[in-house]
């Protein structure tokens, strides 16, 4: 596990972020379409949690490198997502898809801050996913 100190979440160390999506996305398994991706993430406590995307002869069964990354998370031991970069070979930042959105608001919510790149301001999470379903609407929707 990788451990960061630091005091404030405004100092969200982007450039070790990034560093850590790159070296990710060397792990990738993407046999089929070539198109290597890895995430990091920050978490509320400081720490670094990774993922790389997994794909399958079965092409819909392809696990993205956000989904490698929330089960990261949770076998650390959980926790929240404050920030997140996600990089494909070129190292650059690639647009989370629409299942990763609502994978990443699970455990980071609309305040998660998403890489927009170097010299770029991150994005909030609820402009990528605006009027998120989550875990609240569950309990007040149940009929019985
Ligand atoms: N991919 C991700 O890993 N994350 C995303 O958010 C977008 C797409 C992967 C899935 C597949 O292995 C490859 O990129 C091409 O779609």
């Amino acid at each position: 596990m990788y451990c960061l100190t630091v005091s404030s979440l405004n100092e969200i160390p982007w450039d070790d972020v990034r560093e850590h999506a790159i070296r990710a996305s060397v792990t990738s398994y993407s046999p089929y379409s070539k198109v290597r991706v890895g995430a990091a993430g920050y978490t509320t406590d400081g720490r670094i949690v990774e993922g790389a995307n997994v794909e399958n002869a079965s092409y819909g069964l392809t696990l993205c490198a956000e989904c490698s990354l929330v089960s990261d998370l949770i076998r650390q031991g959980g926790g929240r997502l404050a920030a997140v970069a996600i990089v494909a070979g070129d190292h650059q930042p690639i647009a989370p898809c629409g299942r990763c959105r609502q994978l990443l608001f699970e455990h980071g919510g609309n305040g998660l801050l998403i890489d927009a790149g170097e010299g770029r301001e991150p994005k909030h999470l609820h402009e990528l996913l605006p009027d998120a379903f989550g875990p609240e609407d569950l309990g007040i929707r149940k009929n019985q």
